[in-house]
C-alpha cells in the first residue's frame, strides 16, 4: 500500500477551499437550487437504497472526495486487501475476512498456500455440529438434548456473534443463546444461575486463548459444570474456537471439539468464521451461510464498483469530510429496528479499535484527526434520549439512519409509525425550524408578543445537520451480511486515507499488562510502584 499523507494531496487542498465555501451554506438551499438533488446523491444497489443527499456536499465536493481516495491509492489498496498482502504490517499478517465468505472455487493465497480448502473444511464442521445440536442428536451427559448454548468470549469473540444473534432473533430456533464476556463474576453467575448443566453447551471463543476474561470465565463455567457432572462429561458440553490449539488442549477441551481460527482473520472481523458458531447454532447453518453470502455480495460490490458509486467508499469519504474538515468528533448510528440494538456497540469495536490510531504508516505521528467516536441506539428510543443534543446542541454529529421497508412480523401500523419517525427526524435535522416559523406557530397559539419574544430563541432549530439514510427492503441474514460488510469496508477505506494501520490494536495492551501486575499485588504475590492516585485507590480497595 502507498503511504501517502492525505494532507499533501491536491484533493485535500481543493477540499479545504470547498470547506470554506460550504461551512456556512444551508443544505436546504442546495435542495432548492436542484430539484433532482436526492436522485443525484442516491446509490441504489440490490435491496439497498442509500440517500446521501442530506449531507453537506455538492457534486464538486463528492468528486474531490473521490479524487482524494484515488490519490491515496485506494484502488491498489483494495487489490492488496483482497489479494492477501500482509497489510496488517505491524503484526505481519494479511487481512482476509473476505475469504471466509468467498466461494469455494476462488483461490486465496496466504504464504503461497490456498486457504479456501481449510475454510470450507471448517464450514463443514460448523454445519455438522450445528445440525446435530439443533436436531437433538448431540446429547448431554445424561442423554438429554441441548437446550442452552453459552458463548464465552470478549471483544470480537463476543460482539459480532451477540449482535448478529440479536439482529436475527426472528429467524431463531428453539436453542436459548447466552453470552458471557465480562470478567465480572456477577455477569457469569447471573447467567449460570438459570442453567441446567445437563442440557447446556459452552462455546469458548478466543482467537489467542490467552485472554484473561475468557479464560477466567471458562474456568468458572467448567467448575460450575463439574459440581454436578463427571469429568468425562466435559467433552460433551465444552467446545472451543481458537487458533491456539496447544492452549485449548491444555485447558482440557477434546481436540475433536476445536473449531479453527486463523491469524489472517482479525478478532473484530471474525464473526464469519467459526467464531460465529453460536450464530449458526441459533439460526441454523443455512441462515449463517446466507449471512456470509450477503457479505460476499458487498465484497464484490466494493471490489468492482466505480469509486463514485461505491457504497463503502462514498460513506468513508463523507466521514473523512466531516472528521477532517468540519472537525466533527463523533458519528451516530441509529437503526430503526430494535433487532439492531447491538449494532452500535459492535461498530464501536470494529471502528474504534481499527482506526483509533495516531501513528501513520511511516511510523510518524499524524498531523490530522483519525478515527471517529461511534455511538447510537435504536430509534425511536434514542429520539427520547439524546436527539435533543443532535438537534439543538453545539456539536455537529453526522448520523446514519438505518431503516427497513418491511417489518418482520408485518404489523403495518407499527411499522408505518416507526418509519414516519425515521423520515421525520432526517427531515427535521435537515430543515430545522426558522424564527419565522416559530413566531407563526406561537402567534397561532395566541401568545402575547412578550411571551413570544421570550420563548422564540429556545424553539428555533438551526437544522443543516447531516444524515445518511439507508433504506433496506427487509432485515434478513443476507441483508445483515451486506450491512456489516459495508461498514467493514468503510473502516478499510478510512484507514487507507488516514495512512494508518487499521488491523492491529496495540492500544489495548498496556491496560492488560498493568491489570495483571495489579492483580498479583492484590493477591499479595508482588509489590509494585504506582502513581500516588492509584496507590491510594488500591489502599482503599484493600482496606
Ligand atoms: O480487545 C483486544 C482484543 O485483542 C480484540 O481485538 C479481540 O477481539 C479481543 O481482544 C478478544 O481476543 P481473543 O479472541 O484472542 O480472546
Amino acid at each position: 500500500m502507498k503511504n501517502i499523507d492525505p494532507t499533501t494531496t491536491g484533493a485535500w487542498n481543493k477540499l479545504q477551499q470547498y470547506f470554506e465555501e460550504m461551512k456556512d451554506k444551508e443544505m436546504k438551499d442546495l435542495f432548492q437550487e436542484d430539484s433532482e438533488r436526492a436522485e443525484k446523491f442516491t446509490i441504489q444497489w440490490e435491496d439497498f437504497y442509500i440517500d446521501l443527499s442530506k449531507n453537506r456536499i455538492t457534486a464538486e465536493i463528492k468528486e474531490a472526495l473521490t479524487q482524494l481516495a484515488e490519490e491515496c491509492g485506494i484502488k491498489e489498496a483494495i487489490n492488496s486487501y483482497y489479494r492477501g498482502d500482509a497489510i496488517n504490517k505491524t503484526e505481519g499478517r494479511p487481512v482476509l475476512h473476505t475469504a471466509l465468505r468467498a466461494p469455494e472455487h476462488e483461490e486465496v493465497l496466504v504464504d503461497g498456500k490456498n486457504v479456501m480448502p481449510e475454510v470450507f473444511k471448517a464450514k463443514e464442521k460448523i454445519k455438522e455440529f450445528s445440525d446435530k445440536v439443533i436436531n437433538g442428536d448431540h446429547k448431554g451427559y445424561t442423554n438429554l438434548p441441548i437446550t442452552d448454548v453459552v458463548n464465552i468470549g470478549i471483544g470480537g469473540s463476543d460482539l459480532g456473534p451477540v449482535m448478529v444473534t440479536e439482529a436475527l432473533k426472528f429467524y431463531k430456533n428453539h436453542l436459548n443463546l447466552h453470552y458471557i464476556s465480562n470478567v465480572d463474576g456477577d455477569h457469569v453467575y447471573e447467567t449460570l444461575k438459570h442453567l441446567n448443566p445437563e442440557t447446556t453447551l459452552f462455546v469458548i471463543v478466543s482467537k489467542t486463548f490467552t485472554t484473561q476474561e475468557t479464560l477466567s470465565n471458562a474456568n468458572t463455567a467448567r467448575e460450575w459444570f463439574k459440581r454436578s457432572a463427571p469429568q468425562e462429561a466435559v467433552s460433551k458440553h465444552f467446545v472451543a474456537v481458537s487458533s491456539n490449539l496447544t492452549q485449548v488442549t491444555e485447558f482440557g477441551i477434546d481436540p475433536g471439539n476445536i473449531f479453527p481460527m486463523w491469524d489472517w482473520v482479525g478478532g473484530r472481523f471474525s464473526l464469519w468464521s467459526a467464531v460465529g458458531l453460536s450464530i449458526s447454532l441459533g439460526i441454523g447453518y443455512k441462515g449463517f451461510e446466507e449471512l456470509l453470502e450477503g457479505a460476499h455480495e458487498m465484497d464484490q460490490h466494493f471490489r468492482n464498483e466505480d469509486l463514485a458509486s461505491n457504497i463503502p467508499v462514498q460513506l468513508a469519504m463523507l466521514s473523512v469530510w466531516y472528521n477532517n474538515f468540519f472537525k466533527a468528533e463523533s458519528e451516530a448510528v441509529i437503526p430503526y429496528t430494535q433487532y439492531l440494538q447491538k449494532l452500535p456497540s459492535y461498530l464501536q469495536q470494529a471502528i474504534m479499535e481499527s482506526n483509533g490510531k495516531s501513528i501513520d504508516r511511516n511510523g510518524n505521528p499524524v498531523t490530522y484527526q483519525t478515527g471517529n467516536i461511534i455511538w447510537g441506539e435504536p430509534g425511536t428510543n434514542s429520539q427520547h434520549a439524546f436527539f435533543q443534543l443532535i438537534h439543538q446542541g453545539t456539536k455537529l454529529i453526522p448520523a446514519d439512519f438505518i431503516g427497513f421497508k418491511e417489518s418482520l412480523f408485518g404489523d403495518k401500523s407499527h411499522h408505518d409509525k416507526l418509519m414516519a419517525n425515521y423520515f421525520a427526524q432526517t427531515e427535521a435535522l435537515l430543515m430545522g425550524k426558522t424564527e419565522d416559523e416559530v413566531r407563526k406557530e406561537l402567534e397561532a397559539k395566541k401568545l402575547s408578543n412578550e411571551e413570544i419574544a421570550q420563548l422564540l430563541p429556545f424553539k428555533v432549530f438551526a437544522g443543516n445537520k447531516p444524515t445518511t439514510s439507508l433504506l433496506i427492503n427487509k432485515l434478513t441474514p443476507a441483508s445483515l451480511g451486506k450491512l456489516i460488510a459495508m461498514y467493514e469496508h468503510k473502516i478499510f477505506v478510512q484507514g487507507v486515507i488516514w495512512n494508518i494501520f487499521s488491523y492491529d490494536q496495540w492500544g489495548v495492551e498496556l491496560g492488560k499488562q498493568l491489570a495483571s501486575k495489579i492483580l498479583s499485588e492484590i493477591e499479595e504475590i508482588d509489590v509494585h510502584e504506582h502513581d500516588n492516585s492509584t496507590s491510594q485507590l488500591l489502599k482503599f480497595y484493600l482496606s
